[in-house]
Order: structure tokens, then C-alpha cells, then sequence
């Protein structure tokens, strides 16, 4: 069984990929990490994001097994992360890393933005998690200040929309919910309740 969950940033995605994971026993690929490791390879060989060049060498040389989690957890990671993702070169360069992952014997769990339309879009269930900005910016904040960055509400709100924009509006496999998706609003849903609902619908997809 293959799930593809997407959405955008903080929306609870990755908590409830995880889950389904564990839940369905299949392994979890947060395809984020892939193009925020991209993002932190271009700044540590001294070249800006919107380097498409760059941003493509950096992406084709990517060693998965050597991510640095800390350094690409940060704020500014993800907003670089979103810039490289605009390339169309670095996506063609992450595509069939994905898809092999996707097709693992047994199937898996896939979180990004273009799971359900360019990865995947034979997936068994596809999720499209949401929540208002307001809500998804005061997560995020959240998560940023307790791993030590010294970050105001309002700069993130500033970046999870200008980010929510740039993922949305690129040419090439924008975030889009695929139109066999269900969405789900985690908005007023504790992490609990999200996790459920997410569960529940996968075993209705499933018939199980
Ligand atoms: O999910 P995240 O916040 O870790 O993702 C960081 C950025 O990576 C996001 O702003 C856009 C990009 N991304 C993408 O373009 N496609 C994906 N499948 C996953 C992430």
C-alpha cells in the first residue's frame, strides 16, 4: 500500500505520516528533508538558492545517509529549501530516488508536496493536510523556539506565507492537492484526533 500525504508547511503532515506509518507497519520517506539538504549543500559551497545551477550540482551529489537533521531543521533551511525546490533540475534530480522509495515491496508512506500528483500519483490513498495559517505558524514557532532559535510569531507567519506562495505558484509540480485526495483540516484537531482521522480514512480507502 503506498500513502502519499501532502500539504503545506506545519500543517501535520509529517506527524501523521509518521503515524500511518507505524500504524500500517510500512517505512516513511519526509521528502522535505531531501530538498532542505539541498538547500543547506548550496550554502555551505558558498552559492545562493536561487542558484539553479548550483542548486542541481547540489542536489545530483546529494549523499542521503549523511543529512544533518539539526542543521536542516532550522528556519532559514526551509526557506532555502523552497527556493531550490523551484528548480526544475534539482527536482529532476530528486524524482527517482523518490519513486524508488515509493515502490518498496509492501509499499510506504511518502510526505511532501507533489506526492499525490508527480511521485506517486498511483498511491492507493492520497491525504491533503491543511490548517489555517494562523494555526500553522503558531506550530511552527513553536517548534523553532523550543529547539533554541530566537524567532518572532510574525517572521514566521511572513515566511510560511511567502513559502505557501512559492510552493504553490512554481511551474514545475507545485504543491496542489491531486484531485483524487481527501483533505483533511487539522486546524481544531488535537495531534491525537488528526492521527485518528487520518487512520480512519486510509482504512475506509482500503475497505478495511
Ligand atoms: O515539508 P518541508 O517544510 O520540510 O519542505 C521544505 C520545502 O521543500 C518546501 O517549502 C518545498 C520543498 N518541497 C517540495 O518542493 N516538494 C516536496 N515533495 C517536499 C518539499
Amino acid at each position: 500500500m503506498i500513502i502519499a500525504v501532502d500539504g503545506p508547511l506545519a500543517s501535520g503532515k509529517g506527524t501523521i505520516a509518521r503515524a500511518l506509518a507505524a500504524h500500517f507497519a510500512l517505512p516513511h520517506l519526509d521528502t522535505g528533508t531531501l530538498y532542505r539538504a539541498v538547500g543547506v549543500a548550496v550554502a555551505d559551497a558558498g552559492a545562493q538558492p536561487e542558484n539553479a545551477q548550483a542548486a542541481e550540482a547540489a542536489a545530483r551529489a546529494l549523499d542521503f545517509a549523511a543529512i544533518d537533521e539539526t542543521r536542516i531543521r532550522t528556519a532559514g533551511a526551509g526557506v532555502s529549501a523552497s527556493i531550490v525546490a523551484a528548480h526544475p533540475g534539482v527536482r529532476a534530480a530528486l524524482v527517482a530516488l523518490q519513486r524508488e522509495f515509493a515502490q518498496k515491496p509492501g509499499g510506504a508512506v511518502l510526505d511532501g508536496r507533489d506526492i499525490g500528483t508527480v511521485i506517486a500519483p498511483h498511491a492507493d490513498v492520497k491525504l491533503f493536510v491543511t490548517a489555517s495559517a494562523d494555526v500553522r505558524a503558531a506550530r511552527r514557532h513553536g517548534e523553532l523556539v523550543n529547539r533554541g532559535e530566537q524567532i518572532g510569531f510574525d517572521q514566521v507567519l511572513d515566511q510560511l506565507r511567502q513559502r505557501d506562495a512559492r510552493d504553490a505558484s512554481r511551474a514545475d509540480a507545485p504543491m496542489m492537492k491531486a484531485d483524487d485526495a481527501i483533505e483533511l483540516d487539522t486546524s481544531d484537531l488535537t495531534q491525537g484526533e488528526a492521527i485518528r482521522a487520518a487512520i480512519a480514512i486510509v482504512e475506509k480507502r482500503r475497505g478495511l
